[in-house]
C-alpha cells in the first residue's frame, strides 16, 4: 500500500481556507484520491477540547507558553491517532490549519522565539512534514473584511490588526524559507482565481 500525501492549507483569518478546502477535496475526489479532511486546533476528541479550552473568550488570560504548548498537545494528538494512521493506510489528510500556524500565530503574533517551537515540532513531530502546504496569503485587512459579518470572535481573532499583519510576515517568511513545500497563493482577488491557482498545484503532486 502506498502511503497517502499529507497536504495542509494555512493563511490568516478570511483568507479563503475553508472555501478553498470544499474545491480540493472535490478535485482530489476526481482523480480517485480517498481524502480525510480534518482541522487544527482540534481534528480528534481530545484535540477539540484543546480547541475551546484554546479559542473560548471564557478561558481568559493565558500566558504564550501554555498557549504553544497547548497546540502541540492537541498536534501530537492529531498526527499520532488520525494523520498518521489515515496516510499508512493509504488515505489522503488535509488539514486546515498546521505546524506553520504555530510558526505564525504564536511565533509571528505573540513573538515567542522560533527556535522554542521548532524544539516543540521536533519533539512531536521528529522529521514528519506535510508533503505540500498552501498558503493562501491576504492582507489583513481584506481577510478581516470578509470574515466580519459572522459575529462573535474568538480569544485569538480579539487581537488588533498589527498582531495580524505580524502573523501574515510570519508566514511569508516560512514561505521563503521552505519554497518548495510551501505554495504561496494570491488569495486577495476572487475565489475562482485562487481555485485556479490551486488545481495547477495539486497537479504537480
Ligand atoms: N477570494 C475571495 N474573495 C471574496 N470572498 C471570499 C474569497 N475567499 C473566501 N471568501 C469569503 O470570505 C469568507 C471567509 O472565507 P473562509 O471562511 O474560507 O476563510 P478562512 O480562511 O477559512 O477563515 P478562518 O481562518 O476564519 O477560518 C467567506 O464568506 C467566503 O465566502
Ligand atoms: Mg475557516
Amino acid at each position: 500500500m502506498e502511503r497517502g500525501k499529507f497536504i495542509t492549507i494555512d493563511g490568516v483569518e478570511g483568507a479563503g481556507k475553508s472555501t478553498q478546502i470544499k474545491f480540493i477535496c472535490e478535485y482530489l475526489k476526481t482523480k480517485g484520491i480517498h481524502v480525510v479532511l480534518t482541522r487544527e486546533p482540534g481534528g480528534t476528541e481530545v484535540g477539540e477540547k484543546i480547541r475551546a479550552l484554546l479559542l473560548s473568550n471564557s478561558t481568559g488570560q493565558m500566558h504564550a507558553d501554555t498557549e504553544l504548548m497547548l497546540m502541540f498537545a492537541a498536534r501530537n494528538e492529531h498526527v499520532q491517532n488520525k494523520i498518521m494512521p489515515a496516510l499508512e493506510r493509504g488515505d489522503w489528510v488535509l488539514s486546515d490549519r498546521f505546524t506553520d500556524s504555530s510558526y505564525a500565530y504564536q511565533g509571528g503574533g505573540r513573538g515567542l522565539d522560533n527556535s522554542r517551537i521548532a524544539q516543540l515540532e521536533l519533539w512531536v513531530m521528529q522529521d514528519f512534514t506535510p508533503d505540500m502546504t498552501l498558503l493562501l496569503d491576504v492582507p489583513v485587512e481584506i481577510g478581516m473584511s470578509r470574515v466580519e459579518s459572522r459575529g462573535k470572535k474568538d480569544r485569538i481573532e480579539m487581537e488588533a490588526m498589527d498582531f495580524f499583519d505580524r502573523v501574515r510576515q510570519a508566514y511569508i517568511a516560512r514561505s521563503k524559507e521552505f519554497p518548495d513545500r510551501i505554495k504561496l497563493i494570491d488569495s486577495s482577488q476572487t475565489i475562482e482565481h485562487t481555485t485556479e491557482q490551486i488545481a495547477v498545484i495539486l497537479d504537480t503532486l
